[in-house]
């Protein structure tokens, strides 16, 4: 991988351009605010690390890493991501994102939503199940007998199996998880989501957040995928 372009450099974004830096993989990370006020990540991260206009993020990655929350993709110009590949985070919360009817009507997935404004780009979908604080916890290098799992989605194959080579030297197992319309299945309240990664299955919803992890192998994520029903979006309230 020659540079990563993170658009979106919040809980998701940091923690995958920290795993990247360690892999000895440049980023250019951008936010919506200017690369001005990312001066302390991008110190923190160390030399391979630089901070940029979204324009420059999207310019530099052979991959881009896009990880914004859902109700912002929008104002991101589509043609700035035309003819890339894209790494999409993204989750549909209506609480923060406001209720979006394709979605609460499951006509689409969120990823083939947010591939409806970026027209021209080959989207692929991961680290979009896991908790930020997790990701760091998880990664293990190549051969560790404890590596983590996650899912990988998408349409393009070339693209798709860019990010799964992408996901293996940031230190996790990558999972072929079929297309964009079967993102479905990892999607929030299914049985692949973050949950799975938890330590203790009895931690409540309020504790999630700074619960521990634990290690998840290729087959149970693959178990937890087919298993997954899928959700009525409309009656999700976060
Ligand atoms: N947090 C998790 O555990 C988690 C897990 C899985 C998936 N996800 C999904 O991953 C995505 C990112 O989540 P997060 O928790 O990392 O969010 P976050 O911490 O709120 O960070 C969001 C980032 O997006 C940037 N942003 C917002 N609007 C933008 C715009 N118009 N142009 C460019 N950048 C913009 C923000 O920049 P400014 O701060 O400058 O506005 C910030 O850097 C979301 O879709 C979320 O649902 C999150």
């Amino acid at each position: 991988m020659s540079t990563l372009g993170i658009i979106g450099s919040g809980n998701i974004g940091a923690a995958i351009a920290r795993l990247a830096v360690s892999a000895g993989i440049p980023v250019v990370l951008s936010n919506s605010r200017g690369p001005q006020t990312l001066t302390g990540l991008v110190s923190e991260l160390g030399p391979l690390a630089s901070a940029g206009s979204i324009q420059q993020a999207a310019e530099a990655g052979e991959v881009v890493v896009l990880s914004v929350p859902l109700a912002a993709h929008t104002a991101i110009p589509a043609a700035l991501l035309k003819g890339k590949a894209v790494l999409d985070t993204t989750n549909y919360y209506p609480f923060r994102d406001g209720r979006v009817a394709e979605l609460d009507e499951e006509r689409l997935t969120t990823s083939e939503l947010v591939l409806q404004h970026f027209q021209g780009a080959s989207l692929t979908k991961a680290f979009s199940n896991i908790l930020a604080h997790h990701i760091p916890q998880l990664s293990r290098p190549a051969g560790a007998l404890d590596r983590t799992a996650l899912p990988v989605a998408g349409d393009d194959v070339g693209a798709k199996a860019t990010v799964m080579n992408l996901v293996e030297q940031l230190g996790f197992d990558a999972v072929d998880a079929g297309t964009l319309a079967d993102t479905w299945r990892f999607e929030p309240e299914t049985t692949a989501y973050t949950r799975l990664y938890v330590a203790d299955p009895l931690t409540p919803d309020a504790r999630l957040l700074h619960a521990p992890a634990a290690p998840v192998p290729s087959r149970r994520l693959s178990e937890a995928l087919k298993r997954a029903v899928p959700v009525r979006v409309a009656a999700r309230s976060f």
